[in-house]
């Protein structure tokens, strides 16, 4: 049996595996069930001893891309493999909402909405697409899309990974040693990177001091990768002339932090990407199927890099 916890839309996502498991016994939180009856489980946020329950379980299957939530629950036994979603529809999304930030600051919105506070009519000099250097941390589903999809749109990218990677039309570096030569020729730094153990606290005050003055952050990731102090400091100071953040240490966002009525700083509450129920369905159906016939589903979590 498939038994899916999703705090929200409970019988939406019921009839999203229904269709795409018409013959697979399912239930969904909160119904009740025998636990020795489920063999798998499809979930988003899962409580604390959420998996200790379940004495059959085989394999888990996260309902986002993120995995640090199910990483952070001690009782998901390592022996059983953990699955994310991966791209299932999230990526030209993420283009989006990466691309109205990158024209947000290339194009000095952010310039022309505080001229229109002041009632001021002030024309800023034109920097082109091809002028604009955009470094994406993060090249896996969704970062590799959106660098291409910025490339293909002609702006100057570059991007990070853990190992190397080859991206047509994007300066691809990898490893620690290589981001303040990175950070030292970005205007606008894009955080696609999943959150882990070497990735948390990797936006501090040493980070952003490498930026050139009048950077910009797009924060789409996670908030835990960044030290919001600093940022503030360094928002502060002038040195960074913007942030556009959907990410937070702890969301919702409190109502008391300083983010929040930041002249350069824009929030959105996590929406960069949603989970596309039809879609991550579809794709935990098909992963199913490959494991049912014996094989290795794409999309599983190395427990050891976290990510
Ligand atoms: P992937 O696992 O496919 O890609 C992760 C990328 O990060 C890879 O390129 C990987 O390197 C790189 N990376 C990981 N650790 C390091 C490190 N220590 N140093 C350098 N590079 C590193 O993830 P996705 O692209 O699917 O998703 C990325 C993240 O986006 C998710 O984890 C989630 O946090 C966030 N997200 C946010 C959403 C939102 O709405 N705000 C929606 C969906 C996702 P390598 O290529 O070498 O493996
Ligand atoms: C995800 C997210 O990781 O929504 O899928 O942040």
């Amino acid at each position: 049996m498939l038994y899916v916890y999703s705090p929200r839309d409970q019988d939406a996502w019921r009839a999203a595996f229904a269709r795409h498991l018409p013959h697979t016994p399912i239930a969904v939180y909160p119904d009740v069930v025998a636990p020795e009856a489920v063999t798998h489980i499809a979930a988003w946020q899962p409580p604390a001893d959420f998996f200790t329950q379940f004495p059959n379980l085989q394999a888990a299957f996260a309902l986002g891309a993120g995995v640090d939530r199910f990483l952070a629950q001690s009782d998901l036994p390592v022996h059983i493999p953990l699955y994310r979603l991966t791209d299932a529809g999230m990526a030209p999304q993420m283009l989006e909402y990466v691309l109205y930030g990158v024209l947000y600051f290339q194009r000095d919105f952010d310039h022309y909405a505080a001229m229109q506070a002041q009632h001021t009519w002030d024309v800023a000099p034109p920097r082109l697409a091809g002028e604009t250097r955009v470094t994406v941390l993060g090249l896996g589903e969704i970062g590799g899309y959106v660098a291409k999809g910025l490339a293909a749109l002609g702006y100057r990218v570059a991007g990070w990974s853990r190992s190397s990677r080859e991206l047509a039309g994007v300066d691809c570096r990898h490893g620690l040693d290589a981001l303040p030569g990175l950070f030292a020729q970005t205007d606008i730094l894009v955080s696609l990177l999943p959150s882990t153990p070497q990735t948390r606290g990797l936006l501090d005050a040493a980070r952003f001091a490498q930026l050139p003055q009048g950077a910009a952050l797009i924060n789409a990731a996670r908030g835990d990768q960044v030290d919001e102090d600093a940022l503030l400091a360094a928002l502060g100071s002038g040195h960074l002339r913007g942030a556009l953040l959907d990410v937070f240490a702890t969301e919702p966002l409190p109502t008391e932090s300083q983010l929040w009525s930041h002249p350069r700083v824009r929030i959105t509450p996590h929406i960069a990407a949603a989970t596309l129920r039809d879609d991550a369905a579809k794709q935990i159906a098909e992963r199913l199927a490959v494991l049912a016939a014996g094989g290795s589903p794409s999309g599983q979590v190395d427990r050891v890099q976290s990510y």
